[in-house]
């Protein structure tokens, strides 16, 4: 039997749809609409890709959205100032620094000196802790694992006292993910497992997930054998393993050995139209509730 696969594409749609309703709403009502910048410091032809994707998709729905571009050699104190520039305009209620930066700034640096409540990634320590917390305190879960929880609910997968097992650590996706689904709450109150690269025996673990997400950078890493029968499977893996001769895009690769595991796992996403387009669609939704919360209706 096949499993139902759960399409980020399709999910994105819906989300985008609610989300530019609701922000036509409140422009009627408040007269404001969210205000997103992204700053691109640079010319990395991922970066320039993701940039442009989430400028358009919040062009799409409805919000201010200013792309700022930075040469490559800008100093860490003109950042820091750009940044603090946005920290202080009242019509922004979000600020995203691509990342990686040049090698002569600090990453971390740059991304601490975001307002907490302009952080729409979530990467602040102050919104990291506040994800450790839960309920209330959360205000900008990061967006990967935030796309990954909404697509277990909207899949219909009980969570509930479900056995999760989450492949990888990194504090992106691993450890924010495994944080989210044991909370109180929607979409969690899961027993949580994390492994990695140091995990003895990672089959044995994998195989008692009814939910299993895999963040590990390793194509095919999870065989179709390590899943349990009727689970549920995020892949968050997208691993170039080639280039197409005829269209000279990329071949994308999940962690998980897909075409076997279809035939094993009660739902899964696929690579790409899995979790990838959940990410910035997250993004939006962050960008938006940010506008909420100064405007206290949330
Ligand atoms: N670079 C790659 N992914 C991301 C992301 O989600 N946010 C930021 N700020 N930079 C990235």
């Amino acid at each position: 039997m096949s499993a139902q696969l759960i399409k980020g594409t399709e999910i994105r749609e819906q989300i985008l749809e609610e989300i530019t309703a609701e922000v036509a709403q409140i422009k009627e009502k408040h007269g404001v609409v969210p205000g997103l910048v992204t700053i691109l410091v640079g010319e990395n032809p991922a970066s320039i890709s993701y940039v442009t994707l989430k400028i358009k998709t919040a062009h799409r729905v409805g919000f201010t959205e200013i792309q700022d571009t930075q040469p490559v050699d800008i100093s860490e104190a003109d950042l820091l100032a750009l940044i603090d520039k946005y920290n202080k305009d009242d019509s922004i209620n979000g600020i995203l620094v691509q990342v990686p930066l040049p090698k002569h700034i600090d990453d971390k640096k740059v991304l601490n000196a975001i307002d907490p409540d302009k952080d729409v990634d979530g990467f602040h320590p102050v919104n990291v802790g506040r994800l450790m917390i839960g309920g209330d305190e959360v205000k900008f879960p990061p967006c990967t694992p935030a796309g990954i929880q909404e697509m277990i609910i909207r899949a219909g997968v009980e969570t509930s006292g479900a056995e999760v097992v989450v492949v990888g650590r990194s504090n992106i996706v691993g450890k924010p993910i495994a944080n989210m689904m044991l909370q109180k709450g929607k979409g969690a109150n899961a027993t949580v497992t994390i492994v990695h690269t140091r995990t003895k025996d990672l089959a044995a673990h994998c195989k008692r997930a009814d939910i299993l997400i895999v963040a590990a950078g390793v194509p095919d890493l999870v065989k179709p054998e390590w899943i349990k029968p009727g689970a549920c499977v995020i892949d968050v893996g997208v691993n170039r393993v080639g280039v197409n001769e005829k269209s000279g895009k990329a071949i994308l690769k999940g962690d998980v050995d897909f075409d076997a595991a279809k035939e094993i796992a009660g739902c899964i996403t696929p690579v790409p139209g899995g979790v990838g387009p959940m990410t910035i669609t997250m993004l939006m939704l962050n960008t938006l509730k940010s506008l909420k919360f100064k405007l206290g209706i949330e």
